[in-house]
């Protein structure tokens, strides 16, 4: 496909020889020409490079060149200037710019930069398998479901090697970032707002990536912009990261509060896991919503059931936490306060400050699982809840 460009320039010679310069390219073609009095408010987004004659003085060209470069979906600039010294190179850089050219453009060079802004598109070995999108819905507050979705993330990052997703649909108060101790540029709903030039590269661009393979997408920054999320803008977003395949799995702390929109991320999931704890507020809640969720049109295949923070000796039993809510419990992770308010405080996944963990043993399990990796052999946990399920 031949490569779009945009030319303008000052001195009506400047815009000649650019124009005879880029119809020499092989694959090339120029969309627009103008001069520089008449530079759009906005740039088309069929367009792949601007190419321009930059005029010293002009504040109006700067704050132009300066808008145009910081929107994301801008295609890059590249100046062409009457000779390039150490302060305008600095300007340029300032303004946002990507290469600044001087006469004779070099056609060697002027590849080599084409080739610079190139997007990384995924070659057929990069593509994932169909991405899975799996959602965890707290029954109640403060049940885990945040530590849960964020270490079983990055577990399935680190030690599976898989390209993980993690999304943060606790619209008002999502925490998922300190969990990282991370502090990402953009959210969810830079997303909503460049919605018409969405591509995947600007999706990439706007996640959070910590270590090699765990990518964030935050939820909004202040509360009251969680309103302008709505169903529609969330379903297409969660379409696009799956169609995507960057990922092999996305996973999403929907909080706890079940409205239209995280009914519609549930509907877009393979699966959903509901986190409660054993207490029985948490468990008359999760009773509730296991009800309700298929009556709202859930699938109940894809209802699964996660005990958080049991107590082997304290809590009720398994079996009983199945009996009491008509449903096999599928996951269940102990109990230990010390060391996972110590990961929460410090901003790390628990498998980086108490790998040994109980705790951890039981998000590998659950990893491992929902992975469908096949286990080396029967842990701690497996082996105790086959033996309370009165099979080992
Ligand atoms: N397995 C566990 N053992 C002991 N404590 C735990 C466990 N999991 C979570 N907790 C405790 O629960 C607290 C709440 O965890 P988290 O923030 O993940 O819950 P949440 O359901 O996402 O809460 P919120 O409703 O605020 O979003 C943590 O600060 C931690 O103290
Ligand atoms: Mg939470």
């Amino acid at each position: 496909m031949a490569r779009r460009f945009c030319i303008y320039y000052y001195f009506q010679e400047n815009g000649a020889y650019l124009q005879q310069f880029v119809n020499s390219l092989p694959h090339s073609l120029i969309v627009a020409t103008d001069t520089l009095a008449n530079l759009p408010p906005q740039l088309n987004s069929e367009v792949d490079v601007v190419l321009l004659e930059y005029q010293e003085n002009n504040p109006k060209l700067d704050r132009w060149i300066e808008k145009i470069a910081s929107e994301r979906q801008s295609p890059p600039i590249f100046l062409y200037l009457k000779e390039i010294n150490t302060a305008n190179l600095w300007k340029a850089l300032r303004l946002g710019v990507k290469e600044c050219l001087a006469f004779p453009i070099q056609e060697e060079e002027f590849k080599q930069a084409l080739e610079r802004i190139q997007p990384h598109t995924l070659t057929d070995e990069e593509l994932v398998e169909p991405t899975r999108l799996i959602s965890f819905l707290g029954c109640k507050g403060g049940v885990g479901t945040t530590f849960l979705t964020a270490n079983l993330a990055y577990i399935m990052a680190h030690e599976h090697q898989k390209r993980l997703l993690v999304v943060d649909l606790d619209l008002r108060y999502g925490q998922l970032i300190y969990f990282f101790n991370a502090r990402p540029q953009y959210n969810i709903i830079n997303a909503l707002e460049n919605w018409e030039r969405m591509d995947s590269s600007y999706l990439q661009s706007l996640l959070y990536l910590y270590g090699s393979n765990l990518y964030l997408l935050a939820a909004p920054s202040r509360p009251e912009e969680s309103e302008a999320v709505t169903p529609n803008h969330l379903e297409k977003i969660l379409r696009y990261l799956k169609n995507m395949r960057f990922f092999s799995m996305i996973l999403v702390d929907t909080g706890q509060r079940v409205d239209e929109v995280i009914m519609k991320a549930l509907e877009v999931s393979d699966k959903t896991i509901l986190v409660t704890t054993s207490s029985i507020p948490a468990l008359s809640n999760a009773k509730k919503l296991l009800e309700l969720l298929p009556r709202l049109g859930l699938e109940e295949a894809g209802l699964e059931l996660l005990v958080n923070a049991w107590q082997q000796k304290k809590d009720l039993d398994l079996p009983e936490i199945a009996d009491f809510l008509g449903r096999e419990v599928t996951y269940a992770v102990q109990h230990d306060p010390g060391e996972v308010d110590r990961s929460i405080n410090e901003g790390k996944p628990l498998a980086e400050t108490a790998p040994s963990n109980k705790v951890c043993h039981d998000l590998g399990v659950i990893a491992v699982k929902i992975l469908g990796v096949p286990e080396a052999k029967d842990g701690f946990f497996s082996r105790l809840f086959n033996r309370l399920r009165g099979k080992g």
